[in-house]
């Protein structure tokens, strides 16, 4: 591409230069811990083998774990009388799951190569690996990230978008982690898998005009408006849109699966990117519910 204007050019430099001081590799285990991979993929697909499900909750805590501070296993750490982590922010309390999974992924590594691999990359690969079970894309995970020393429940309840966010809240929160529009939408199709507790959505099938009205309806059934019901399950699909400059994307994904994989694999590429710990930062967590 020739390069006429200078700075368009500059910008596409630093542009290269921050990607490649993330220093992730799809190699980077290959040599230190080569069992990583597949014994990250056996234990997923037993765990989706036995709830399908589980493959959707492991992918969002990757999801929830990039969205606050990078992809660095904060997620995962566990309160302590002295140390506050992330799993009472609004979006995580009574609503991630699969962090027993997490952790017998973890001793099964550590079984194979002990404290080589992050929690972290954990994290990543077993989101890659449950889309896979789920019959979803296929993508190369880059590796190499280490796990934070520190968590951080505020982050953990202003990054992670809310459910009550409008269109341009949701694309401003994707810009600020380097997400396009796009990579938002195609993300969001991840709701086509797992299931959401009533009290998420309530408010969306009783008082928005910006839903289908025959998907209100239908949620309605097993979401009363008051008088409890808040953790009745429902799926989610189709409930975090409906009238907006995004609609002919989602269109488009409903109709061309081609187009909505490899847009979702290539946005999954860049969200395990976001600010991840390399080097010598952070450290390789023994235990993923505790630092060191
Ligand atoms: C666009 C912003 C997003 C919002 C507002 C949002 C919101 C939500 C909400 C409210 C739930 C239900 C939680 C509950 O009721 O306990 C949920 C579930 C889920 N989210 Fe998102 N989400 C977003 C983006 C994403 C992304 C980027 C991914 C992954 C790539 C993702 C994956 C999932 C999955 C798989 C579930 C179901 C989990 C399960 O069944 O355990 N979400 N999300
Ligand atoms: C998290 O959930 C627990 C159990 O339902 C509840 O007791 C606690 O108040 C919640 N914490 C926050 C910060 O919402
Ligand atoms: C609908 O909105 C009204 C007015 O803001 C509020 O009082 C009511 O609780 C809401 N209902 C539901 C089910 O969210």
């Amino acid at each position: 591409m020739a390069c006429n204007h200078r700075p368009p050019c500059l910008l596409a430099f630093f542009f290269f230069a921050a990607i490649a001081s993330a220093q992730l590799s799809s190699t980077f285990y290959s040599t230190s811990c080569p069992l990583a991979i597949q014994t990250i993929r056996q234990a997923v697909r037993a765990a989706v083998a036995k709830e399908a499900r589980m493959g959707a909750s492991l992918l969002r805590l990757h999801f929830h774990d990039c969205f606050v501070n990078g992809c660095d296993g904060s997620v995962l750490l566990d309160d302590t009388p002295s140390f506050t982590g992330e799993k009472t922010a609004v979006p995580n309390n009574n609503s991630l799951r699969g962090f027993d999974v997490i952790d017998n992924i973890k001793s099964q590594v550590e079984a194979v190569c002990k404290q080589v691999v992050s929690c972290a990359d954990i994290l990543a690969v077993a989101a890659r690996e449950s889309v896979a079970a789920l019959g979803g894309p296929p993508w190369t995970v880059q590796l190499g990230r280490r796990d934070a020393t520190t968590a951080s429940l505020d982050a953990a309840n202003t990054e992670i978008p809310s459910p009550k966010s409008d269109l341009d809240d949701l694309i401003s929160a994707y810009s600020k982690k380097g997400l396009s529009t796009t990579d938002m939408v195609a993300l969001s199709g991840a709701h086509t898998i797992g299931q959401a507790r009533c009290i998420s959505f309530r408010d969306r099938i009783y008082n928005e005009t910006s839903i289908d009205s025959s998907l209100a309806t239908s949620r309605q059934s097993n979401c009363p408006s008051s008088g409890g019901g808040d953790d009745n399950l429902s799926p989610l699909d189709a409930q975090l849109f409906g009238g907006g400059s995004t609609d002919s994307l989602v269109t488009t994904y409903s109709t061309n699966t081609a187009r909505f994989f490899s847009d979702f694999a290539a946005a999954m590429v860049k969200m395990g990117n976001i600010s991840p710990l390399t080097g010598t930062d952070g450290e390789v967590r023994l235990n993923c519910r505790k630092t060191n």
